[in-house]
């Protein structure tokens, strides 16, 4: 989705603002560009392009300024079209870069449009650009704050002002905007990632705060002005290694990851009772009697997997929700309930809704389960546990979701002992079973060319069912999920007692089924399904726990997983169809990265 960065320097901003882009490229963007103050002119640059090729145009074009703005645009408003591009003009004055939405920019350009404003692109945008320059009376901190006021929806915003050089005003309201102060400037950018390197303090913008970043001096106010002041946090080691070495692609890279991401995430749990300091206490778990997870896109069926957890070790009522549906609904409390936010970015903009929403309808006991620990889910949260993935690029979620599976398995067990459901013997054992997980996939990660055979045999297919069943159909939505994402084939995943209720229909040579099939209780049942598959042409993809007997034969391939770990199997079965997605692209010849239309954190609603 939409990247800013924006900041003034001490020399040049241009290769600042160009790195930041570079490391916000992850997110998806269909255009990016920058703007400096340069010699008392606002100058511009953009692409429809890459940000290598921006980099290219900013030289050719000599760009250079202390003071600057550049953003990487995922198009809402407009088609992806140079005019559309971010910075946004008003005239020669104003240049505004924007992340989120204005929702009555259709008004507000009526009310402009009458006042003689033209407008060159189709942005919301541009209404912002205009409506700062219209309030505009030499100072661009009391301009942005009085546009600020007429502005609805979500939105984070830099604006620089040609009449005031080294000076870049910031706001927000919903989407993400963090000020970072290093030796070489103070900047401002939607994501800490943009500016990790050149900043080595950060201070995270709350709803309604606007930033004046003037020359080495920051000032925090709120809407109406009055001074703010809001906590300084030191880098937290933020540089982690996001080169690609050996790999072909970051998701690749990031599958092969998930045994270290996960022995990471484990060893953030201090003991078997206690899971991170941030956690609620142990007697603060006791009385949940109630779980709602909400979550969107991957995470959303990290949660629909533990939900079989949560019933299963402790004894409670557990309902994954998808946060955008959810947010509108009539909550209905049914008391004692702890309400986890499951999230990689703790930005997304359905999900951070959902909690709010959950929170004014009196819910207090709120848990972040993210992978960014100084995300809007942490902190608008009363508790968090922070995932050890790492920096994940992709756009396909891999390593967040098998540290988030992690996370929830360990919490089920803890809010387990605390209800007394689990004994403290087998908690014991489900935490060295999760110790041993790590091994466990690399032992997956090890059946790659198995799995590229499958690859060859499907990538052609232009539809693909997956099935599965009790904690293995949120893996089966999963691994449809990843397909479709990033190879584009349709794909859609199934319970597999629904196959006789509809999908069956579909089941012909030209539809290939892909099962994962632990070796539990429902296995005999996955069987029969299986065969209802097989006598009507299907072709059958097994992904079989070692210990189910299920063998090859005329329709049906199989790879052999580890033998069954009981209901730590999903996670291992997720990494084979995680890898299954990723090779069946590579065949396709995606871009597996940044896979059309998609955006990695979701920051609009
Ligand atoms: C986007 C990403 C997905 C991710 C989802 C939720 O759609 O492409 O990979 O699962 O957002 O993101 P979150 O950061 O909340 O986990």
């Amino acid at each position: 989705m939409c990247g800013i960065v924006a900041g003034v320097s001490q020399g040049n901003v241009v290769p600042f603002l160009l790195e930041g882009l570079k490391r916000l490229e992850y997110r998806g963007y269909d255009s990016c560009g920058v703007a400096v103050l340069q010699r008392g002119e606002a100058r511009r640059v953009r692409t429809l392009s890459r940000v290598c090729s921006l980099e290219a145009d900013a030289l050719a074009a000599d760009l250079d300024g202390v003071t600057g703005i550049a953003h990487t645009r995922w198009a809402t408003h407009g088609t992806p079209v140079i005019n559309n591009a971010h910075p946004i003009f008003s005239g020669e004055q104003i240049a505004v870069v924007h992340n989120g939405i204005i929702e009555n920019h259709e008004q507000l350009r009526e009310q402009l449009r009458l006042k003689g404003y033209e407008f060159q692109s189709q942005t919301d945008t541009e209404v912002i650009a205009h409506l700062i320059r219209d309030h505009y009376q030499g100072d661009i901190l009391t301009a942005v704050r009085d546009a600020a006021g007429l502005l609805q929806g979500a939105y984070a915003i830099a604006v620089m002002c040609r009449d005031e050089p080294k000076r870049i005003v910031g706001a927000r309201q919903g989407s993400p905007l963090v000020v970072g102060i290093g030796d070489d400037g103070a900047f401002l950018a939607s994501d800490t990632t943009a500016i990790a390197d050149c900043a080595e303090r950060f201070v995270y913008l709350e709803d309604n705060d606007v930033v004046d970043i003037h020359g080495t001096d920051i000032a925090i106010q709120d809407r109406e002005g009055r001074t703010v002041s809001r906590r300084e946090v030191k880098s937290r080691g933020h540089a982690q290694d996001t080169g690609l070495g050996a790999y072909r692609h970051y998701m690749q890279k990031e599958i092969f990851e998930q045994p270290v991401a996960v022995a990471r995430t484990l060893a953030t749990m201090s003991g078997d009772e206690s899971l991170q300091a941030a956690m609620p206490s142990p007697e603060e778990l006791a009385d949940v009697s109630n779980l709602v997870m909400l979550g969107c896109g991957t995470s959303y069926y990290a949660a629909l997997t533990a939900c079989s957890w949560f019933e299963h070790f402790a004894n409670v009522t557990a309902r994954a929700e998808i946060a955008s549906e959810f947010r509108y609904r009539d909550y209905v409390s049914q008391g004692n309930t702890l309400v986890i936010a499951v999230s990689q970015s703790g930005e997304t903009a359905d999900t951070l809704a959902a909690l709010r929403y959950v929170q004014s309808m009196g819910e207090a006991r709120t848990l972040a389960i993210c992978n960014v620990a100084a995300s809007a889910m942490v902190r608008q949260s009363r508790w968090a546990f922070i995932t050890e993935a790492g920096v994940e690029v992709g756009v396909a979620s891999t390593k967040a979701f098998t540290t988030q599976l992690v996370a929830l398995f360990a919490l089920a067990i803890a809010i387990g002992r605390q209800r007394g459901s689990v004994s403290q013997s087998e908690a014991a054992t489900w935490m060295r079973q999760l110790a041993a997980l790590p091994d466990a996939m690399r032992n997956v990660l090890a059946r790659e060319p198995e799995i590229m055979a499958w690859a060859e045999a499907l990538h052609q297919t232009e539809h693909a069912l997956f099935l599965g069943r009790g904690a293995h159909f949120p893996i089966a939505l999963e691994g449809a999920l990843k397909l479709k994402e990033i190879s584009y084939i349709h794909a859609e995943g199934y319970p597999a007692g629904e196959l006789k209720h509809g999908p069956l229909a579909l089941v012909t040579e030209s539809m290939p089924v892909i099962v994962t099939a632990p070796n539990d209780a429902l296995l005999q049942k996955l069987k029969s399904n299986m065969e209802e598959v097989r006598s009507r042409g299907g072709r059958l993809f097994v992904l079989a726990d070692s210990d189910t007997g299920l063998m090859a034969g005329p329709g049906m391939r199989v790879i052999h997983m580890p033998a069954w770990r009981g209901p730590l199997s999903p996670v291992l079965h997720a990494v084979a169809l995680q890898l299954l997605a990723y090779h069946v692209a590579c065949l396709r010849g995606t871009d597996i990265d940044k896979p059309r239309n998609l955006a990695k954190s979701v920051t609009v609603e």
